[in-house]
């Protein structure tokens, strides 16, 4: 089996976790694989796919719905395959600083699909966002933008780097 064709899902609502995706699939191709980066809620299929990287923005403490309602719905599919996980979320830089752990559902999807790693991500909040609550938190200045383009590349090349490995060793 090779390791080369990656579908990258994210669910978003105000863009900043579709951007994190975007990096994730250029790190890929400049690593030499190939990579699709999909708005988690339009992918009908994943079986053409060797590898899935799932990712979801965090809101009141859980994923963004496309991405539960992604792994749930292909969960048949991601158990077969290498899977990894990621959450985009803290406005600050406690992502950067620490190793953040899932939040209790990503917990059990890591679990349930045999998922290789999961990280969390620093996330974005500017004054498009959209609610009432986000504009709310603006106002009491917790807005910025703490997403890190170069740990998100350094993960993204570890996987590269094991998905590699599967090809070489034909595991
Ligand atoms: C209403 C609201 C609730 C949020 N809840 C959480 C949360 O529970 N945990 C967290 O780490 N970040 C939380 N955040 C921050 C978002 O996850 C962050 O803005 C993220 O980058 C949004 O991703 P998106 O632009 O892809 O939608 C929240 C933001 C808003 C506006």
């Amino acid at each position: 089996m090779t390791a080369d064709n990656v579908l990258v899902a994210y669910g978003t609502k105000n863009g900043s976790t579709a951007g994190i995706a975007d990096i994730i699939g250029e790190t890929l191709r400049t690593e030499g694989l190939s990579a699709d980066v999909v708005a988690a809620r339009q992918v009908r299929d994943v079986s053409g796919y060797d590898a899935v990287i799932v990712g979801g923005a965090l809101y009141m403490g859980r994923w963004h719905a496309d991405a539960r309602r992604f792994a749930r719905r292909h969960a048949a599919d991601l158990k077969n395959r290498p899977v990894w996980l990621f959450s985009s979320g803290p406005l600050d830089d406690s992502a950067d600083t620490g190793e953040i752990p899932p939040v209790g559902h990503v917990t059990r999807t890591v679990a349930s699909l045999g998922a290789r790693g999961h990280v969390t991500f620093g996330g974005r909040l500017d004054e498009n966002a959209r609610g009432f609550i986000a504009r709310a938190m603006l106002r009491n200045g917790r807005g910025g933008d703490f997403r890190n383009p170069e740990r998100i590349a350094a993960w993204t090349r570890q996987i590269a780097a094991e998905l590699r490995g599967r090809v070489a060793t034909g595991g």
